[in-house]
């Protein structure tokens, strides 16, 4: 069964970015000229989805204002000749379906996941977390297949140094990795000591989760942090169904932090067509 829905968890503090993020989402940060939202949603719309599920916060009113369509700025642009950028504005909710629901409180990613469980029904989905970018939609769409070839669960994972695991889920593997980059999965660890890490393989923010998910998500406990952890109820999963993981040789970018923020903008900046010339100049010019 295709993967209709994606759910993008999006009612978090932010305190990392902290002054800003008091009064602007870090999801709707700019990376070049699109707000890092939408270039994850746009990854999820070229893996065939078609109904994006934003889980926000209300202190956090510019999440929904950003699906709110405004028919007099679209017409400004339009007579003033910005037809491109009108069209840009146009597309947002209506070539694909948004729909907003809330978090009443960060309470953790498995908690906010879980308030999306009404607005995507007991079907398949996508859950990505828009603080990391993967570049393209090749990852999601890979997934999207192993879950409807396995017909169980799917995480994406990334290969690491040995001594960066320590911070991360990490993947406790049920066999070999396969040519198509796919791995079975037997149990994740969350923050292991690298000494003891059952692999060099650490999950990356993308996952295409069966129904059955939502049950394992309704029973969460706090678990690390006091917070409900998603990875609580994928071991749940992975400990009584077919689970798998993606690896994956994308360039992905952590975006929730300052540093991975701006190195993220320079390397996106320097594939882009408008900007990749000017900044590439700008660039060589700091070196001399
Ligand atoms: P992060 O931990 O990266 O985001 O969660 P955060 O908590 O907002 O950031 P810091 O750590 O305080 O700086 C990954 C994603 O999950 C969402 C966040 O908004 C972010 O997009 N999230 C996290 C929720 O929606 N609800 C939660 O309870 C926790």
């Amino acid at each position: 069964m295709q993967v209709r829905s994606a759910v993008i968890p999006a009612a978090g503090r932010g305190t990392r970015f902290l002054p800003a993020t008091k009064a602007v989402p870090k999801e709707l940060f700019p990376i070049g000229d699109q707000p890092a939202l939408q270039i994850v949603i746009d990854e999820a719309l070229g893996a065939g989805i078609d109904h994006i599920v934003v889980v926000s916060s209300r202190d956090k009113p510019a999440i929904a204002d950003y699906f709110e369509r405004d028919d007099e700025l679209i017409g400004l642009l339009d007579e003033s000749g910005k037809t491109q950028l009108a069209e840009r504005l146009r597309s947002i909710g209506t070539d694909w379906r948004a729909t907003v629901v809330y978090q009443d409180e960060p309470r953790g990613l498995g908690h906010a996941v879980g308030c999306a469980r009404e607005a995507v029904g007991d079907e398949p989905f996508a859950v990505l977390l828009p603080d990391e970018l993967m570049g393209s939609s090749a990852l999601l769409a890979q997934m999207n297949g192993v879950c409807a070839s396995t017909g169980g669960s799917v995480v994406a994972a990334i290969n690491v140094p040995r001594d960066e695991v320590g911070s991360y889920g990490v993947i406790d593997p049920a066999g070999a990795l396969n040519a198509d980059g796919v791995i079975a999965v037997r149990d994740l660890v969350e923050k292991p000591d690298p000494a003891d890490a059952p692999s060099n393989f650490i999950l990356t923010g993308r996952y295409v989760l069966t129904a059955d998910a939502w049950t394992e998500i309704a029973a969460l406990k706090p678990g690390r942090g006091g917070e409900l952890q998603l990875t609580d109820a994928l071991r749940a999963q992975a400990a009584r169904a077919p689970f798998h993981a993606v690896v994956s040789e994308v360039s992905r970018h952590d975006t929730g932090n300052p540093l991975g923020f701006l190195t993220a903008s320079i390397e996106l900046g320097l594939v882009n067509p408008d900007l990749r010339q000017p900044l590439r100049a700008f660039l060589d010019q700091l070196k001399r």
